[in-house]
């Protein structure tokens, strides 16, 4: 078993990929690498993975792990927003299967020097990608109040956006807030527990989720990813994505929905004038969720969604 990152609905992700011999498939989020080995595995003796990371430390620690499988698995550092060039500069330009394992790892959350758990005493950084972008401690240093709440507000639909807002840039006047821990903590004073109610998530969880997307654009990073994705996919190639908030989710849907439709024409068109053809068929209808043996096994799971589809020939 993977030590540090159990990878999420893995019997659903490998029966909707289906590796076989000779497959050439993409993850673009290889992270522990846990998707990648088992599709490494079923695409025995000679398919092909090309893995993506925009995190360094993931890309060597997935090379290490998985060094058995020699030229089988290519690793790039990358985002995957750059998937139309990486690709196939790297042999994988027309594919059978392409993953999105969307958000973070373990191996992020638990590394004191990144920022993304709320316990670190370290930086409060939360990039994915140490090369590039604004930290979040940088934001938190610089926004305005108004900037601070919209933020909050768009990437972490947060209620109490403005209090949590205001609260910073008070706080910052007297110290800056460098730490998650400074954050997570001046978040529970503001949040007393109520004694009635019990508490499933940390209080500060909305707003850390909304500097992670803003310091990582995850959500633009995720249209771009899935764009590409359909230029990359041969005809009968599946893409599946799994996402965890409904930010996420949202863009996964309207995109798969769009591509199954194919037509883009505005709604009160009374014909077809756009000529655009389906691209995509879904798989998955809606989506798929884990079950409650796998989030007994792996909590981190619980929120997850698997959306998949199909490229037609069009
Ligand atoms: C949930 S983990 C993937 C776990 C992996 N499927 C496994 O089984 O171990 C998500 C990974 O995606 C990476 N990531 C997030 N957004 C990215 C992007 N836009 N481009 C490339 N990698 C990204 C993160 O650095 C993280 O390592």
């Amino acid at each position: 078993m993977e030590e540090g990152h159990l990878p999420v609905m893995p019997d659903e992700v490998l029966g909707t990929l289906s590796p076989r011999p000779g497959s050439l498939h993409i993850d673009a989020t290889v992270g522990g690498g846990g998707h990648t080995e088992r599709i490494l595995e079923a695409a025995s003796p000679d398919g092909r993975v090309l893995g993506l990371d925009a995190d360094q430390a993931a890309i060597e620690r997935v090379g290490r792990r998985l060094e058995r499988f020699g030229d089988r698995l290519v690793l790039r550092r990358s985002n995957f927003r750059e998937l139309s060039t990486v690709a196939p500069a790297a042999g994988f330009g027309a594919v059978d299967g392409m993953l999105f394992d969307l958000g973070l790892s373990s191996f992020q959350l638990a590394d004191r020097e990144r920022g993304f758990g709320f316990r670190t005493g370290g930086p409060l950084d939360m990039r994915f990608d140490a090369t590039r972008g604004v930290p979040a401690a940088e934001l938190l240093a610089t926004l305005s109040a108004d900037e601070l709440a919209a933020l909050f507000r768009k990437y972490g639909e947060e209620p109490s956006a403005w209090k949590y807002a205001k609260a910073i840039v008070a706080a910052r006047t007297t110290a800056p807030i460098e730490s998650a821990e400074d954050l997570a903590s001046l978040i529970e004073r503001l949040s007393p527990p109520n004694p009635r109610v019990r508490r499933r998530t940390h209080p500060a969880t909305r707003v850390f989720q909304a500097l992670r997307i803003a310091v990582n654009e995850e959500l633009d990073a995720l249209e771009d990813g899935l764009a590409a994705a359909m230029e990359l996919l041969r005809p009968g190639g599946r893409l599946v994505v799994l996402s965890y908030h409904s930010l996420e989710d949202r863009i996964v849907k309207r995109f798969l929905n769009a591509e199954r439709r194919g037509c883009v024409c505005p709604p009160e068109a009374p014909v077809c004038v756009c000529g655009h053809e389906p691209r995509l068929r879904l798989v998955t209808r809606p989506s798929l969720t884990p079950t409650d043996a796998e989030i007994d096994a792996n909590p981190r799971a619980r929120s997850a969604r698997l959306r998949a589809a199909e490229r037609l020939a069009a």
